[in-house]
């Protein structure tokens, strides 16, 4: 039986769309048989990150009316011969879908894959609900802004109160020059503020968005190490191997 893994954040834009494709696409190197849903109804760019945009026309709004089947929706990644992608809806509404969607939707695949990465919309509206819903486990995305990491506060026992209490937390765009030790403190002071357990710190990279563009995932760019190895090592902890914190500062 699968393992479903939302990744959700309070506050948007602070890398949940990268770090789905990313740690998906790891979790495949290490032979997990892993599916990413883009369940950002709506504003779906998911297909872009992966490079997989026009690679079938249904999306996973098709397999729960019937339309398409699950084979015929689920496209493999060129590079990663264990990543699979359903893509979101384009036109659509996260109001249009029932309470229970994307339960009946990650019951579908459960068994098909070692892991199912569910890519969420930012904030604690409906889609948040529904993935808290469906899913096992909640990786939330912070940046190390204090904005971010208030948000995901608040998020953390929104979850809690649904009785969510698999929460894992990921610092993304972390950047190596500033880690001085003041600031090493700011990233304990987070993990003490949010209070969930760390899963891993990734770099800023200013090339993530040109890379992001041309949709090559940062795992298959030879100049990007750092940060590769930083969701690597996240993806070895999700499957239970105990990794040292990558100290990419250093
Ligand atoms: N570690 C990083 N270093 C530099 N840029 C990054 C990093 N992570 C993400 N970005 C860039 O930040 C922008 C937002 O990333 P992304 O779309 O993944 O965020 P998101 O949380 O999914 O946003 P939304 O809430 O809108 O869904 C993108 O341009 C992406 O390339
Ligand atoms: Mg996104």
């Amino acid at each position: 039986m699968g393992r479903v893994i939302a990744v959700l954040s309070g506050k948007g834009g602070v890398g949940k769309t990268f770090f789905s494709a990313n740690v998906s696409a790891a979790l495949s190197d290490l032979g997990r048989k892993t599916l990413v849903i883009d369940f950002d109804v709506g504003l779906r760019n998911l297909d872009l990150a992966l490079g997989m945009q026009d690679s079938t026309p249904f999306d996973f709004t098709d397999v729960l009316n019937g339309t398409a089947t699950l084979e015929s929706a689920i496209t493999v990644h060129p590079l990663h011969k264990n990543l699979y992608f359903l893509g979101g809806p384009q036109f659509s509404e996260i109001s249009e879908l029932s309470d229970d969607s994307l339960e009946k939707l990650t019951q579908a695949v459960r068994e098909s894959f070692d892991y199912i990465i569910v890519d969420c919309a930012a904030g604690i509206g409906r889609g948040f609900t529904l993935a808290a819903k469906a899913a096992d486990s909640v990786i939330l995305v912070v940046t190390p802004e204090n904005s971010s990491v208030r948000d995901s506060e608040r998020t953390c026992s929104i979850l809690r109160e649904k009785g969510m209490n698999d929460i894992y937390l990921v610092v993304n765009r972390v950047r190596p020059k500033e880690i001085k030790r003041a600031e090493l403190n700011n990233i304990d002071e987070i993990i003490d503020t949010v209070n969930v357990r760390l899963l891993g710190l990734v770099p800023e990279d200013v090339k993530t968005s040109v890379r992001a563009n041309r949709g090559e995932l940062t795992l298959d760019c030879k100049k990007a190490k750092m940060q590769a190895t930083a969701i690597r090592n996240v993806a070895k902890r999700i499957t239970g191997v105990e990794t040292p914190l990558f100290r990419f500062w250093k």
